[in-house]
């Protein structure tokens, strides 16, 4: 019996699939794999930087979103109606192949330059 489930991002219009263990967060996945997925805060809902556009396909399959993330969300930059906090969604056998794109650009909170 497998326990993985696929997963693509879609990074800069290129599609990279991986084959990932249930209950993998998609920002686990992300840093194990070179996505260019900052989250800052590690998943404890403190930032935006996690932000990822989740395929229509999928987005109803998602838990919805706490009050906390939808907060966070709001401050995510270029927002879309799929939009999600990468550290939120838990890879589950239902998710089997979910699609989500990391936003090209994210909000630069650095107050250096
Ligand atoms: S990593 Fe900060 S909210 Fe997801």
């Amino acid at each position: 019996m497998s326990d993985k489930v696929k997963i693509v991002f879609v990074e800069k219009g290129e599609k990279k699939e991986f084959e990932v263990p249930v209950g993998s967060s998609v920002l686990e996945v992300a840093h194990n794999n070179n996505i260019n997925l900052e989250g800052a805060c590690e998943g404890s809902l403190a930032c935006s930087t996690c932000h990822v556009i989740v395929d229509k396909a999928f987005y109803n399959k998602l838990t919805p979103p706490t009050e906390d993330e939808e907060d966070m969300l709001d401050l995510a930059f270029g927002l879309t109606p799929t939009s999600r906090l990468g550290c939120q969604i838990i890879m589950t056998k239902e998710l089997d192949g979910l699609t989500v794109i990391v936003p090209d650009e994210t909000r630069n909170i650095s107050i250096n330059n």
